[in-house]
């Protein structure tokens, strides 16, 4: 059985927590896109750990890990992430970690690009700032520099200089900064190569060679941050949703058996762009207290709102997703009334057929909460009346099931139905 995992909203939706769980009855998982803008918390034991580019079934015993060519990598931040994991005493080493020669690397002027970029925006992104963007941009103008050149020292340098070349004269120029020097970015960077060489794997060839292995690709982000199909120009710069799991892995040989969406019980959101169920006042900062949102990468507080079965109804669509995930029932736990999104009041279809969202308004229908705590519970059945209504709502409003709750951050704290 081969699974896909990816968020239904604007990322955060709890995949980490998804994946780890998911991880126990699979072989091998792979990360298909995005880098580290992503966090995905996994709360094993009384540990928390965040990942952010390792993908999140590396605290499985005997699973191999892969980081996929569609993925961007800061190697400093790639080798903090080993380095701590192993000071936790988790196994991690070319045998359970595999770096694809293709993926393409995040250097120190795509950060600041970012930063530039993003302070002089009049309309602003809010991104992470970890210049996931102007390394995709790179990739896509040719001039990008990949793992496989990165351990390379003669392509490096001759690509380095390229680079330079180039983008020098406009962090001078254009944004009144000194140059990046060469020589330091030669060193600093052939340091990393050193210490990634051994963990860099021909992942087209491993994946033929292990196609009969039971796969789980794990998305980043979620489905309104793709660069296509989300709120544009908000978003992040890569596929994020289903379809780009073997694109962004080259697992051709694999055929997708599940593809499960995961989506919170309510919604989120971080940096700018629209978000229709926002709450502002003061149920928006409950939710926030109460789920602790707060982002996993950059710490900033996250939006909060009410569930949007129209936007869940269209993720689902555009993911081809057979099954979903729903995470944080137990945050609605005490909410006397709880409401979801079923419609946008007096728009048309084809004025937001884009899904750019601006300026609609939702129509809600209320349903009432339960007053019980929830995160002990691990059988269906054992759920509150009104919980499992909630769940059948949902349900039948997006037609596919809920095969997992989740209800408290713990690997154990999960129903399966
Ligand atoms: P991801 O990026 O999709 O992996 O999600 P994040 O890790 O950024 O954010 C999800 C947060 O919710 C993390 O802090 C998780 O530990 C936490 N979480 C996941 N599932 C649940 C749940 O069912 N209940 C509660 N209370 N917290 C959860
Ligand atoms: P996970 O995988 C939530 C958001 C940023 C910003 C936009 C673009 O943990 O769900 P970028 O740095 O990618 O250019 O920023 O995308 N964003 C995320 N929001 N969770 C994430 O990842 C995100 N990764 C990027 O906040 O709005
Ligand atoms: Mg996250």
């Amino acid at each position: 059985m081969n699974s896909v995992v990816v968020g239904l909203q604007w990322g955060d939706e709890g995949k980490g927590k998804i994946i780890d769980y998911l991880a126990k009855d699979t072989d091998i998982i792979v990360r298909f896109q995005g880098g580290n803008n992503a966090g995905h918390t996994v709360v094993f034991g009384n540990r928390k750990f965040v990942f952010h580019v390792i993908p999140s079934g590396i605290l499985r015993k005997n699973k191999v890990c892969v980081i996929g060519n569609g993925v961007v990598i800061d190697p400093k931040v790639l080798l903090s992430e080993i380095t701590g994991l192993k000071a936790k005493g988790i196994d991690v080493s070319p045998r359970n970690l595999k770096i694809s020669l293709l993926s393409h690397v995040i250097m120190p002027y795509h950060k600041l690009m970012d930063s530039f970029r993003e302070s002089r925006r009049i309309q602003k992104i809010g991104t992470t700032m970890r210049g996931i963007g102007p390394c995709y941009v790179d990739k896509f103008s040719r001039c990008g520099i990949r793992m496989a050149d990165l351990i390379n020292p003669k392509k490096f340098t001759l690509k380095l200089r390229d680079n330079l070349k180039e983008k020098n004269p406009l962090f001078v120029k254009v944004y009144k900064r000194a140059p990046f020097s060469f020589k330091k970015i030669l060193d600093e960077y052939c340091y990393y190569a050193k210490l990634l060489k051994p963990y860099c794997c021909d992942t087209i060839d491993f994946f033929y060679k292990n196609k009969r292995k039971r796969f789980l690709f794990e998305g980043a982000q979620g489905t309104f941050l793709d660069i296509d199909y989300g709120t544009y120009p908000f978003v992040t710069s890569s596929h994020t949703v289903s379809s780009n799991a073997i694109l962004g892995s080259g697992a051709a040989p694999i055929k997708i058996d599940r593809i499960i969406g995961v989506t919170k019980s309510y919604a989120t959101r971080v940096g700018e762009g629209p978000f229709p169920t926002e709450l502002k006042g003061k149920l928006g900062d409950y939710f926030r207290n109460r789920g602790r949102e707060f982002g996993a990468t950059t710490n900033r507080p996250r939006r909060c709102g009410w569930l949007d079965l129209v936007l869940l109804k269209r993720a689902v669509m555009v993911n081809s997703v057979t099954e979903i995930a729903l995470t944080k029932l137990d945050v609605l736990d005490g909410t006397e009334e709880i409401k979801v999104c079923i419609d946008y009041k007096g728009e048309t279809k084809e004025r937001h057929s884009d899904y750019g969202l601006d300026e609609v308004k939702p129509f809600y229908k209320n349903l009432k909460g339960w007053n019980k705590d929830l995160s002990s519970v691990r059988n269906y059945a054992d759920l509150a009346p009104l919980a499992k209504k909630y769940i059948v709502f949902i349900e039948r409003f997006i037609r596919r099931k809920i095969s997992f709750i989740s209800v408290g951050e713990l690997r154990k704290a999960v129903i399966v139905r």
